[in-house]
This record gives C-alpha cells, sequence and structure tokens, in this order.
C-alpha cells in the first residue's frame, strides 16, 4: 500500500510515522508514505496557501489552487495511478472500523489535510473525495485525523501485526468491545484473574469472553449494543 499524505506541516508526521507499528509497517515494505508540502505548489512569490472568505466572516480559507497542483502531482496527472483520495474535514463521515478495513484494502490512499478555516468548495468539486471526520468536534487540522487514519488502516495491512497480535477478535469486531484481559501475575494487590482463564477448558473461556464482550458493550456503549446482530 502506498499512502500519500498533502499538508501543510509534514514534519508533524515524521514522529508518529517512525515509530512503533507505523515504522515496522515501512520497513518490512509493506506500505510506503509519502509525504508532501501543498505550499510547494503555490505559484506565487509569498507562496499563499489561504485567504479571507468572500462574503466576509472569520479566519482563512485554504485556496484551490496549490491543492490542486499538488494532487496533479501526486498523481502524475492521472487515471492509471489513481488513488483512493481522502478529505480529513468535521464535516465528513465519523469514521468507524469498517470504513478503515475497505481502505485497508485499497492499492493507494491520499489523504489531504486542511488547515485554517476550511477548503475552498472548488477543491470539493474538483475530486471524488471520500470526506472523513474523526469525531464531532473541530481540531486546528486534518493532520492528527490523518495519523489517526493511517493508524487504523496500516495496522489492517496483512502481514503488518504478527499472528498473535491479530485483529480478529479486537473491539469492534461483530460490533462488540472487546472482553476483558489478564496477563502476570495470577494475583495483583489481592486482584486475582477469574478461575475461568486457567482452566484449560477452550470452550468455556471463549463463551465466558463472549459473555463479557457482551456485558461491557452493554453497559459502557449501549449505543453500540443495539445495533449488534442477534
Ligand atoms: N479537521 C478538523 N477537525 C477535524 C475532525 N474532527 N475530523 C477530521 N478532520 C478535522
Amino acid at each position: 500500500m502506498r499512502i500519500d499524505i498533502l499538508t501543510l506541516f509534514p514534519e508533524m508526521f515524521h514522529g508518529v510515522l517512525e515509530q512503533s507499528m507505523l515504522r515496522l509497517a515501512q520497513e518490512k515494505e509493506l506500505v510506503a508514505y509519502h509525504l508532501w508540502n501543498i505550499r510547494d505548489f503555490t505559484l506565487d512569490k509569498h507562496n499563499k496557501v489561504d485567504d479571507r472568505p468572500y462574503g466576509g466572516g472569520p479566519g482563512m480559507v485554504m485556496t484551490p489552487e496549490p491543492v490542486y497542483r499538488a494532487i496533479e502531482a501526486v498523481e502524475e496527472g492521472g487515471a492509471p495511478t489513481a488513488s483512493r483520495k481522502v478529505l480529513l474535514t468535521p464535516q465528513g463521515e465519523r469514521f468507524t472500523q469498517p470504513m478503515a478495513d475497505t481502505l485497508a484494502r485499497e492499492d493507494r490512499v491520499m489523504l489531504v489535510c486542511g488547515h485554517y478555516e476550511g477548503f475552498d468548495e472548488r477543491i470539493r468539486q474538483g475530486f471524488d473525495f471520500q470526506e472523513i471526520s474523526i469525531g464531532d468536534y473541530v481540531l486546528s487540522g486534518g493532520e492528527i485525523p490523518a495519523m489517526v487514519v493511517i493508524d487504523a488502516i496500516v495496522r489492517l495491512v496483512p502481514g503488518v501485526l504478527g499472528d498473535e497480535d491479530s485483529p480478529k477478535n479486537e473491539s469492534f469486531k461483530d460490533g462488540l468491545l472487546e472482553y476483558p484481559q489478564y496477563t502476570k501475575p495470577r494475583e495483583f494487590r489481592g486482584m486475582k484473574v477469574p478461575d475461568i482463564l486457567v482452566s484449560g477448558h477452550h470452550e468455556n473461556i471463549q463463551r465466558w469472553r463472549y459473555e463479557q464482550a457482551e456485558e461491557h458493550t452493554r453497559s459502557k456503549r449501549p449505543d453500540l449494543f443495539k445495533n449488534t446482530p442477534g
């Protein structure tokens, strides 16, 4: 998978992409990250990427020219290399695990991060974007949301996680939160690991985990529980 990130602040990504699982994915050559600075695609001598909104109002709006030119440069003008384009914006569809699953199957994903008050509407008109929001709150830019989306999708790319870390039992699979997990020691400050987990009875353990996942979901996220099949 190739991930192109278009942003005014490429440095923000270095720490995140160069650590842990995201770094490992690149080292294993399962994923390649390409950072592009939108400011490099300006045509005026002041490298202006934003301007005041027509009609007045607060804040600055990202101008279309550098964003168009950046996208066109990344795709080298077109179709054969075209990628799934994602625009990070609080107006987008709320990001969910199924959306991550779908994006993780793409060969190329392009993430376009805005800053300031928003994008000139013609940026939306010119491209077939999937607009994604990471939640109902406003951040100062699309960079942190892009990092969230990258983390959620790269860990799903086959081979990135070892089999023992496989995502198949984790929260949101089957619409349920994950069951409680324990590791050593068997007793910690008076709190014991449930006997069933050390019983060696695989079937009972599976049933207990499922019941716990249901109970956790019912109490912590009743909104999710309503949508659980069966
Ligand atoms: N840009 C600013 N806020 C955002 C959010 N909540 N999700 C995605 N992009 C954003």
